[in-house]
């Protein structure tokens, strides 16, 4: 069945938290300070500090046996990504730091504990529900906080420029307002533990493939309107202590010695306070100082530690450096004052409630898993299925995970777990890994009459003998992803789509359920009867799945990233660098002649829909696409621009939740399309519910002359079922106007 939606919805930013949903939480407030004191505290410590003081806090060290010459481990190191030490005379705590997003990472069992995996970046995504990406930062901050880690390196948020980005399942989409709402909101959950967020890789890290010394070339403007507006909305909301920068250049120079990205926009226009961390590393030299990096992270790894002696001494003899010496520090305390880790110190051995964590990686899941494909309604199976064939995906086992930094690991540790080869030093970190929660268990419990067999997959026929005598046969497709290397295109791997389709002619009741990290290519789509995309559903992926699966949970998820119809649909046919260049997840920064230029002026700001928008292009399945097991309408749309209502009716059977996603649809008759609100909306069958929101401006505009330049002309706006089925445009006259960020 599908949704139908007449007319516009509308939506705004996260003030629809606030609004819409009567009773709805209010999202909490950022984090303890409100940012003045911690200004004038800071300025007081530095005040205070020896020479020998100010080198401190600006470099720390990956407490783990990696790199060429791993330092000793201090006492008061957790073993994890990072560690800074403190200044014990000035009160000043150390920073234990840890990845990721999705949880607090395993760093591939050193530390034997584990932590509440949340579902992919992807999955969290796809709920297009902020509440619940504050509710799960708010989680892996307090288990960040358990074990003895002030500074979470979380808030990915760089958006999908290409489907076969190897982070894809890291981030969340490859919308700026979409992406930078989601993450303001985890930060802000993160945050509200008195533990410093980070958000991250700044900018434009659009790929694993050279990542190193890809050269990012992209105007100004593109760069405003689309990847930098992601962070900037992501830091008005959520107020991270730290910006991480990427590994990539823009125009030439390393991003995290870009006086562009790092002075130019993040301190100089976009007033930022906090302090900006290098990626592990990613800092070329101590002129990065000047270009704006306030922290060498994980100095083991660079060429150099440039922030200690050298950088003392660089201050000893240059003015410039000497005042930004002070600006460094000034920085990095600011974030611990006004995260409150000096009065809210952490320590290990903290205690931690799995079972009620995963009950927040459940709920998400479940909001996150997508419907894609239902034409006969053959979903939700009936309980009382005689017989049930589960073939493939390690259904009998677990659920898949992506790999890399942001991998976070349960108690014991993963169910499966393959390396990936190579003899790298970071061959551990990248293992295609499956969480303990086990599909075919949670399938059984809820059809308990039937007659439930697994089969691997690995053998075609016998799969087939199996669908063939069962009354419906789901197949488990997975496809990897991991940090460290792309994917070569949208195939599902290791013969998969050949069992699908023999499993679909044998038995016509066959159901595809995909775990997998990007947008895949499905072949088979009018064989079979139902698709779901669970993503990596994370800690109780299984039960999410299942639920969806027999209807327990009506599903809700909409695509938060464009499934291309092929490859030829993207504005590059091939990732830049693939064919040439071996993966380089790890290891020391790049020799300074290392080249590859990336153009991302080619789509410019047209970063997914809005490509297939200007190219007049239809997606496999679309941008905010998604089904349910109910119906929705929409109507009365009215708009000046600038605030938006309609009402939104459930017009099925049963309980359900829609997203209405609102659209800039032409400027004065130009295709122009800009998703520029959107909001969860939960309804009880017949429930009608009225919806008024605010359009941000900058989405109408363009960066032009140093400012956001809004054109005087028409406006027109339309309600989407998802970004290719629009609703009737409305459209309204609009004035010039210009205006600083
Ligand atoms: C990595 C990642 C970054 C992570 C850091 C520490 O290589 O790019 O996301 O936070 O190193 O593990």
């Amino acid at each position: 069945m599908r949704n139908s939606i007449k007319s516009s919805l509308s939506l705004g930013l996260w003030t629809a938290a606030l609004i819409l949903a009567p009773g709805a939480p209010a999202v909490a407030k950022a984090q303890a300070g409100d940012g003045r004191d911690a200004v004038k505290r800071a300025a007081q410590t530095v005040a205070q500090m020896t020479d020998a003081e100010k080198i401190v806090l600006t470099h720390g060290i990956m407490p783990l046996p990696i790199g060429a010459n791993p330092p000793p481990v201090p006492a008061d190191a957790v073993p994890g990504a990072g560690y800074v030490p403190g200044i014990a005379r000035l009160g000043v705590p150390a920073l234990t730091e840890t990845d990721a997003s999705l949880g607090v990472s395993y760093v591939f069992g050193l530390r034997k504990d584990g932590a509440t995996a949340l579902p992919s970046g992807l999955a969290m995504a796809s709920t297009w529900n902020p509440e619940i990406l504050r509710r799960g930062g708010a989680m892996i901050g307090a288990e960040t906080r358990a074990k003895g880690f002030n500074v979470l390196l979380a808030g990915g948020a760089n958006l999908m420029r290409d489907p076969r980005n190897g982070r894809t399942f890291e981030y969340l989409s490859e919308d700026p307002l979409l992406t930078g709402v989601l993450v303001g909101h985890a930060i802000q959950g993160i945050q509200s533990n008195h533990v410093i967020s980070t958000i991250k890789h700044f900018a434009l890290n659009g790929q694993e493939t050279g990542r190193k010394f890809a050269d990012v070339q992209i105007s100004d403007a593109h760069a405003r309107e689309s990847d930098l507006l992601a962070f900037k909305i992501g830091i008005e909301i959520g107020n991270p202590g730290s910006v991480m920068c990427a590994y990539n250049r823009v125009h030439g120079a390393q991003a995290c010695a870009s006086d562009y990205l790092l002075n130019t926009v993040l301190k100089q226009d976009w007033g930022f306070k906090g302090f900006v961390m290098s990626d592990w590393g990613a800092v070329p030299g101590v002129e990065a100082a000047l270009a704006g990096l306030d922290q060498q992270s994980g100095a083991q790894l660079d060429p150099a530690v440039f922030f200690g002696d050298r950088l003392a001494t660089a201050a000893k003899a240059d003015p410039r450096y000497a005042a930004r010496l002070d600006d460094m520090n000034k920085r990095v305390l600011w974030a611990i004052y006004n995260a409150g880790l000096d009065t809210h110190p952490v320590s290990r051995g903290g205690a931690i409630d799995f079972a009620a964590n995963s009950e927040v990686a459940l709920e998400t899941a479940r909001q996150g898993i997508v419907l894609l494909h239902n034409p006969r309604g053959a979903l939700p199976l009936a309980r009382t299925a005689a017989s049930i064939a589960v073939i493939g995906g390690y259904a009998d086992t677990g659920v898949l995970s992506g790999g890399g930094s942001s991998q976070v690991q349960g108690e014991g540790g993963p169910a499966v777990n393959i390396p990936l080869g190579g003899g790298s030093e970071w061959s551990p970190f990248l293992a295609e890994a499956y969480h303990r929660s086990v599909p075919l268990k949670a399938i059984q419990a809820l059809a308990p009459k039937a007659q439930v067999r697994y089969r691997d997959g690995r053998t075609i026929a016998d799969a087939v003998a199996q669908a063939k005598k069962a009354d419906v046969a789901i197949v488990f497709a997975t496809k990897w992803a991991s940090e460290g290397f792309d994917q070569a295109d949208l195939s599902l791997p290791n013969g998969q789509d050949a069992l699908i389709a023999a499993v679909a002619a044998a038995n016509p009741n066959t159901i595809v359920v995909l775990e997998t990290g990007n947008p895949v290519a499905m072949p088979w789509l009018d064989k079979v009867a139902g698709v779901v995309e669970a993503w990596y559903p994370g800690a109780r992926g299984g039960e999410a799945i299942a639920s969806v699966l027999f209807g327990e949970t009506n599903p809700s998820g909409r695509l938060p990233i464009t499934f291309p119809a092929s490859v030829d649909q993207l504005p590059r046919l091939v990732l830049d660098g693939y064919a040439d260049l071996e993966p380089n997840f790890g290891g020391a920064a790049p020799s300074p002649d290392a080249k590859l230029v990336v153009n991302y002026d080619i789509e410019g700001s047209d970063v997914g829909y809005r490509w297939n928008a200007r190219k007049g292009q239809k997606a496999l399945f679309p941008f905010g696409y998604g089904l349910s097991y109910t119906t929705f309408q929409a109507e009365g749309l009215k708009t000046d621009g600038t605030t938006v209502s309609l009402t939104v009716n459930n017009t099925g059977q049963r309980p359900g939740a829609t997203v209405a996603q609102v659209y800039l649809v032409t400027r004065s008759g130009e295709a122009r399309q800009r998703l520029v609100g959107f909001q969860r909306v939960e309804l009880a069958p017949g429930e009608a519910r009225k919806v008024s929101l605010t359009i941000d401006p900058r989405l109408l505009a363009d960066w032009k002359d140093g400012g956001w330049t809004r054109a005087a002309g028409e406006y027109s706006f339309a309600i989407g079922e998802n970004a290719e089925v629009l609703g009737a445009p409305v459209k309204v006259k609009l004035a010039y106007r210009h205006w600083k960020d």
